[in-house]
């Protein structure tokens, strides 16, 4: 038990930097000065006023009133861990990211699990999406694939997350229900967006109740681009799978969690690293080309669509292990500040356009959760490859920047620093066309193939928990218009759900919704429905 020796782990030494061990220590203040006396104030007289002279008593007063930050906008309940990425081989052919450079390369990593819609004190074992981000600290420089553990997401667009989140969060006016998609604003908002119904079998099924944070898939969601040292790119989708297995809980065991155990997740991550059952995970690729992605029923640009693994099989390239527990959740697990637009060299963006509104939405939140712009400078922010540029100032600067030159170019200073050329990150040159315009491309609005398929690849006990999760979400649904609408969108993916959901809410079944596009649904290739994505 106790705290691995991480032995050569890079981020050891700036971590170590900051660890702090007060035990045994005479107690002093910010100043360093020794305190006589924690337990009284100065007084005029031992029945006296206190008086304003007490810096002791002032300053930890002070900051006591200064402890809390905001919490997250989403994903504010969370629990993390440290560990490495080891890598399974040399993969320089389809991407130059270094972690992945030779057999057996070990990238230290930093990862955080989270729900999305609880707030930060809310119980682990609800039915919600989980997030599964990780920071990689390459030398190269940070790497964050910031994923959840189901491979679509609700909407397509960023424009309408803020709705979304808004939707989904406690009504504003009451703040009810703490940390539940089961009320009506939730529904209403998916009953008017047709392009989440895919999720909704994912959010209804066993994946939205994990058993363990140990025994979950992560994916990345968004196709991203790899890109080799020659400039070649490909697409790419990443996978997590658990080496302990997929698992979930069945709906009774949850929700006695809920109450018998909020920190159900939390306590069982932290306990099986603090045995040496150290989580693992491996990492696959579906790694496919231009030409390839042309030909597919879909269009590899939008979040509700997954790459069938029928169509694009795995690569598996590595393994993830965590194997110690944070020594402080505040400064570790709250401060971490994930982005998915922090990428490295090899590793690029496509046009997926919910993925190029997360490129903003991170840093920008994080500027007002974690206090100003120099929040990279946190320990468990901060890259283990050197930071160098002509960036300055601002609240909690901690680096001192030596000399007289902060800009470029420069003469003074010999020209450093210098933009490293091809040796940087260089965005894959690709051709954009159109004018201007605010809309989709067509195959975005097939909404119920992939959704039919999800629906179909599940067991017999598997599709009853489903339609058992509706009913009980549904039945919390006030509003008879909202039920039918979403009955309606369920009649689109499958007549046996939709009359199996409408009879358990003993609701007749609704008329289809119209199409929302001109091309009929999609036939995938023959195939077991199985082979639609790992188990
Ligand atoms: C957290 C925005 C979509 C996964 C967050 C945070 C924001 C945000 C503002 C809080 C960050 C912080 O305070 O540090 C958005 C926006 C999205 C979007 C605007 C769509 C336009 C997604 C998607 C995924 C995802 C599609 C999964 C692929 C996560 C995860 C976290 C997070 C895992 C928690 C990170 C942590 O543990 O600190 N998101 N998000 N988000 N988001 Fe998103």
């Amino acid at each position: 038990a106790g705290q691995p020796d991480l032995g050569d782990n890079p981020l050891d030494g700036p971590l170590d930097r900051v660890r702090v061990d007060d035990t045994g220590r005479m107690l002093t203040t910010n100043q360093a000065v020794r305190v006589a006396d924690n337990q009284n104030s100065l007084k005029a007289g031992l029945r006296g006023p206190t008086l304003m002279e007490d810096f002791i008593l002032r300053e930890k007063i002070t900051h006591f009133d200064h402890e809390r930050i905001p919490e997250r906008v989403v994903h504010a309940r969370g629990s993390a861990a440290h560990g490495y990425f080891e890598s399974y081989g040399d993969q320089s052919a389809i991407t130059r990211a270094a972690l992945f450079s030779a057999t057996g390369k070990r990238t230290p990593v930093f990862v955080r699990f989270s729900t999305v819609a609880g707030e930060r004190g809310s119980a682990d074992t609800v039915r919600d999406v989980r997030g599964f981000a990780v920071k990689f600290y390459t030398e190269d420089g940070n790497w964050d694939l910031v994923g959840n553990n189901i491979p679509v997401f609700f909407i397509q667009e960023a424009m309408k997350f803020p709705d979304l989140i808004h939707a989904v969060k406690p009504e504003p006016h009451h703040g009810m229900p703490q940390a539940s998609s089961a009320h009506d604003t939730f529904w209403d908002f998916a009953s008017l967006s047709p392009e989440i119904v895919h999720m909704l079998l994912w959010h209804t099924s066993d994946r939205a109740i994990p058993r363990s944070y140990r025994m979950m898939q992560g994916f990345g969601v968004h196709t991203f681009r790899l890109v080799n040292a020659h400039g070649t790119s490909v697409f790419c989708k990443f996978h997590w799978s658990p080496m302990a297995g997929t698992h979930a809980l069945v709906w009774d065991e949850a929700v006695r969690l809920v109450a018998a155990d909020p920190d159900y997740h939390r306590r069982d991550l932290w306990e099986a690293i603090d045995s040496g059952q150290f989580p693992q995970w491996e990492l696959g690729l579906q790694v496919f080309s231009e030409a390839q992605a042309a030909r597919f029923p879909f269009d590899i640009l939008d979040p509700t669509k997954l790459v069938p693994e029928a169509l694009v099989p795995l690569r598996t390239v590595g393994k993830l292990v965590l194997n110690r527990n944070p020594d402080n959740f505040f400064a570790e697990t709250e401060q971490v500040a994930f982005c998915a637009a922090h990428v490295v060299p090899g590793i690029d963006f496509t046009n997926d356009p919910l993925l190029q509104g997360r490129l903003h939405s991170y840093v920008d939140t994080q500027i007002s959760r974690l206090g100003g712009a120099n929040f990279h400078e946190i320990p468990i922010n901060s890259p283990v490859a050197p930071i160098h540029n002509n960036q300055r100032d601002g609240m909690h600067r901690q680096q001192i920047n030596r000399g007289r030159v902060n800009y470029e170019p420069n003469s003074l200073a010999g020209g450093c620093p210098f933009q490293a050329g091809v040796r940087g990150f260089v965005s894959v040159p690709e051709a954009s066309h159109g004018n201007e315009v605010r809309g989709k491309p067509e195959l975005f609005a097939d909404h119920y193939s992939q959704a039919r398929l999800f629906w179909i690849s599940q067991t017999t006990v598997e599709q009853d928990h489903i339609v058992q999760a509706f009913r009980f979400e549904l039945t919390r649904v006030q509003t008879p218009a909202v039920r039918k609408r979403v009955l309606a969108a369920l009649v689109n993916v499958d007549n046996g759900l939709a009359a199996r959901v409408a009879a358990s809410l003993g609701m007749d079944v609704p008329d289809p919704l119209p199409p929302a596009t001109s091309r009929p649904p999609y036939q995938y290739p023959p195939s077991p429905p199985l082979s639609l994505f790992h188990r």
